[in-house]
């Protein structure tokens, strides 16, 4: 009996391992997919819609439980923007230190909900924008995981 726990006891435990491990690994959105879908558009650079951020925030998945606020669109090559991570090193707003500045203006589309509007009917004012990007990178391939701000020149 104190033979067999012991061997069954490590066992329980890996089957609760692995049980915990691979929804999370099969399921889950990792950070730089989740940048990519909320922030990449690298279509549309010269004109969008004024309609842009109301059809966009939906399609890409940003009005399905609440409206989010604030998001910005990128409309620039995944690798223009990846890039950003070996740009100029600033902090960010919440205080860490891997952030990075563009040292370009870069295209983008500001997505700001419109006072009034409310959940399902998630309306968006749309602001087409050049302006040097902040993001915060992660991991390894060193991409964006994050988007800190837009600024209108050189900090
Ligand atoms: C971007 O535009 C091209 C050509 O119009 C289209 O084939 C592609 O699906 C678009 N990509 C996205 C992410 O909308
Ligand atoms: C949005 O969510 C739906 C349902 O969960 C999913 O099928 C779809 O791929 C998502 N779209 C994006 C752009 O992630």
């Amino acid at each position: 009996m104190a033979l067999k726990s012991l061997v069954l006891f490590p066992l329980l435990f890996l089957v609760l391992l692995v049980l915990e491990w691979v929804p999370s690994t099969l399921g889950k959105e990792t950070s730089a997919h989740k940048f990519q879908r909320q922030h990449m558009d690298s279509n549309g650079s010269s004109r969008v819609s004024p309609t842009y951020c109301n059809e966009m925030m939906r399609r890409r998945n940003m009005t399905t439980r609440h409206c989010k606020q604030v998001n910005t669109f990128v409309h620039e090559s995944l690798v223009d923007v990846q890039a950003v991570c070996t740009q100029e090193n600033v902090m960010c707003k919440n205080g860490q230190t891997n952030c990075y500045q563009s040292t370009s203006n870069l295209h983008i589309t500001e997505c700001r909900l419109t006072r009034g509007s409310k959940y399902p009917n998630c309306a968006y004012k749309t602001t087409q924008k050049e302006r040097h990007i902040i993001v915060a990178c992660e991991g390894n391939p060193y991409v964006p995981v994050h988007f800190d701000a837009s600024v209108e020149e050189s900090t």
